[in-house]
């Protein structure tokens, strides 16, 4: 089928620029001996995981345990979840899929890490475990050092777990649009996550893995001494969050709408608004230049453009804001080469929150 004639609003993936933006990551990574475990929150689509591991990706962090589930029953064997998984639900679930595949979950408590060996042992399986530290950014985690080391004490002596290692995520120095400032910060955060590797190995216990990083930090992460694994995940789209100094992977994801009103000579209404963006801070931007989102409510997006508005019917395509939140509002991906639809992938981990 021709572009034109996949019906708005719907969610367009360049399939050159994917594969492009995916080659560039896997290469990077494997030349800078650092391995790559993709974040999938940003795709939830087993396809994408498939050709990122293609690529030399070693398996995929998730976000939450569903996401995790879809991804083991697609054939993905190694999984890290970068994210507490508490309640006697939700550990009987992750102790079933570790059956299956190779999972790994972050810890920061040690009452949790005691039920999870319960299940584990109740289920006759193996948690991987990972503790999460926080590096800076007062999310989820212990704070570096002495604590982590108490915990992984604790963990090595619980059955039914085997400690894997640690993680840690800059979450909070992504946005620095200068490399010239983002260099040190970062440096600075990782340090964190190094120093308390290099604790636990001076306590006799062993890393796998220690990981960490977003798509804007990767080439700080990847090639920081004592980092082995980075979890950047949204390099496969991009969006206008993404666009700062120093990254060159191209927009590979978009949102395709139908003009459906005109408001007058520079003003345009587009079947496409919060419900299908996200509702988040700034406005998704225009592929076609001289055209600006003004304002956004449910179902409709206001447009203000320089010249004479679009036609009625005339369709636009928009770069989301951030693409996993809008990602997470549709059931499939059409992919697109040289304007026609190669195929169409169902976003499997769609509304995978549980
Ligand atoms: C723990 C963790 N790791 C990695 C990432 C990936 O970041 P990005 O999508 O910017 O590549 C995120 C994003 O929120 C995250 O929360």
């Amino acid at each position: 089928m021709d572009i034109s004639e996949i019906d708005t609003p719907a969610l367009i993936i360049d399939l050159d620029a994917l594969e492009a933006n995916i080659e560039k990551m896997g290469r990077f990574c494997h030349e800078n001996d650092c391995n790559l475990r993709p974040h999938i929150k940003v795709h939830k689509t087993p396809a994408i995981a498939h050709k990122q591991i293609q690529a030399g990706a070693i398996g995929v962090t998730c976000a939450k345990l569903g996401e995790a589930e879809v991804m083991a029953f697609s054939g993905i064997r190694q999984i890290l979840i970068a994210n507490q998984i508490v309640g006697p639900i939700k550990l009987q679930r992750l102790a079933g899929v570790t059956r299956h595949a190779d999972v790994s979950v972050a810890f920061d408590d040690p009452q949790v890490a005691e039920a999870a060996s319960r299940e584990a042992l109740r289920q006759d399986t193996t948690i991987g475990a990972a503790i999460e530290v926080d590096i800076g950014m007062g999310r989820g985690g212990l704070q570096p050092g002495a604590d982590v080391v108490a915990l992984a004490k604790k963990i090595t002596k619980l059955e039914g777990l085997e400690f894997k290692g640690i993680m840690g995520y800059e979450g909070h120095l992504q946005q620095i649009d200068k490399m010239a400032d983002r260099v040190p910060q970062v440096t600075a955060s990782l340090k964190l996550l190094t120093s308390t590797a290099k604790m636990l190995k001076e306590n006799g216990i062993a890393t796998e893995f220690v990981s960490c990083g977003g798509t804007n930090t990767y080439n700080i992460s990847a090639t920081f001494e004592g980092i082995t694994e980075i979890q950047a995940g949204s390099y496969v789209f991009m969006d206008v969050e993404h666009d700062i100094e120093g990254l060159d992977f191209q927009h590979s994801l978009s949102v395709m709408s139908t003009v459906t009103s005109r408001g007058g000579e520079h003003r345009a209404l587009i079947d496409a608004g919060i419900k299908c963006f996200g509702a988040e801070p700034i406005f998704p931007r225009s592929v076609r230049k001289g055209i600006e989102v003004v304002s956004l409510s449910e179902e409709h997006g206001w447009l203000k453009t320089d010249g004479s508005a679009p036609a009625v019917g005339e369709r636009l395509q928009f770069y989301p804001y951030y693409s996993p939140t809008a990602v997470n509002l549709y059931d499939k991906f059409y992919c697109v080469r040289k304007g026609r639809v190669e195929v169409q992938w169902d976003i499997l981990g769609r509304g995978k929150s549980q």
